[in-house]
């Protein structure tokens, strides 16, 4: 059984996730507000799965598209895996982080900013000032995928435990520090309704975008089966030695989670959600 999943490999199982989770009336708003010729920024990017899904969609024929992350190995991938369509429309891809980039291109503004699966991860008051920054008056924002506070594991193993691991385990997002600084927050996408009005913006369509995994006759669609490893892992880390668990009962628990994916049992369910708005400034 293989549950040591790297970081790209769970980024490109994710994609199909997604593609079933993104809400599609936040979609359509956001393609309909696309201008022409639109100068598409996206931070945290990844592997490049967001820039295929627009290509697909076909909203990239005139546009250009920057897309960032601050990690090597994903943007090396991106690179790989947009081979393809590289050289299709203007598309810059760079390893940069964030806070970086938005200091190197202060003056520098862009239509729409998209952040996918990224804000969660973030101080997001601190955050989105700068952000809207690199929009130009009135320019729009896509901010998809941020978590709020479900996780569903069916079936249940023992009704206590999981709720003490579900809470535990977003109480880890909650207390995230990253370079010394608190980041992160378990109900970010709740809370961006009124972060997003703090900071100037109108939100013009929001709605929910789960994901919702399960396996059929044929087993899990796709690599989605990696996608769930690589997320019993991620929890697994983030608890491990925690003072408030047993750690054999937790070992138990986290094997048993993994047999229920080989066996296709498994079925996870997170809850997110999705914002498309403008900046009133
Ligand atoms: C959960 S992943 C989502 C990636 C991609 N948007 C997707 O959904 O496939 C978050 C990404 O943000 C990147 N990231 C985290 N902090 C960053 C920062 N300060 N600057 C740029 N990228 C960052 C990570 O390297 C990672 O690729």
């Amino acid at each position: 059984m293989e549950t040591d999943i790297s970081f790209t490999r769970y980024l490109s199982a994710k994609k199909s996730v997604d593609d079933r989770a993104l809400n599609q009336q936040v979609w359509q708003t956001m393609a309909a507000a696309l201008p022409p010729a639109a100068r598409i920024l996206e931070i945290g990017a990844g592997i490049g799965t967001m820039i295929e899904r627009f290509w697909q969609h076909g909203l990239l024929t005139q546009a250009s598209y920057t897309a960032i992350d601050s990690q090597p190995a994903n943007i090396r991938e991106a690179e790989k895996r947009l081979v393809g369509i590289n050289g299709r429309f203007p598309l810059h891809l760079e390893t940069i982080d964030l806070f970086d980039f938005i200091r190197r291109e202060q003056g520098q503004t862009w239509d729409i900013l998209i952040a996918h699966a990224f804000l969660d991860l973030m101080d997001i008051p601190a955050t989105l000032p700068l952000l809207f920054s690199l929009l130009k008056p009135g320019g729009h924002f896509y901010f998809t995928i941020n978590f709020d506070g479900v996780t569903i594991l069916e079936p249940t193993i023992d009704p206590q435990l999981d709720a003490r691991i579900e809470q535990l385990y977003h109480r880890t997002m909650d207390e995230r520090i990253t370079n010394g600084k608190p980041s992160g927050d378990s109900r970010s996408g709740r809370h961006l309704f009124h972060h997003l009005r703090q900071a100037g913006a109108e939100i013009l369509a929001a709605g929910s975008s789960d994901w919702v995994v399960f396996a059929g006759e044929d087993g899990y669609p796709d690599d989605e089966a990696a996608f769930l490893h690589f997320i019993i892992r991620t929890m697994q880390e983030a608890l491990t030695g925690h003072p408030e668990l047993d750690a054999t009962q937790f070992d138990a628990w986290t094997s048993q989670r993994q047999r229920q994916i080989e066996e296709g049992t498994l079925v996870y369910i997170a809850h997110q959600l999705d914002f498309v708005g403008r900046i009133l400034t």
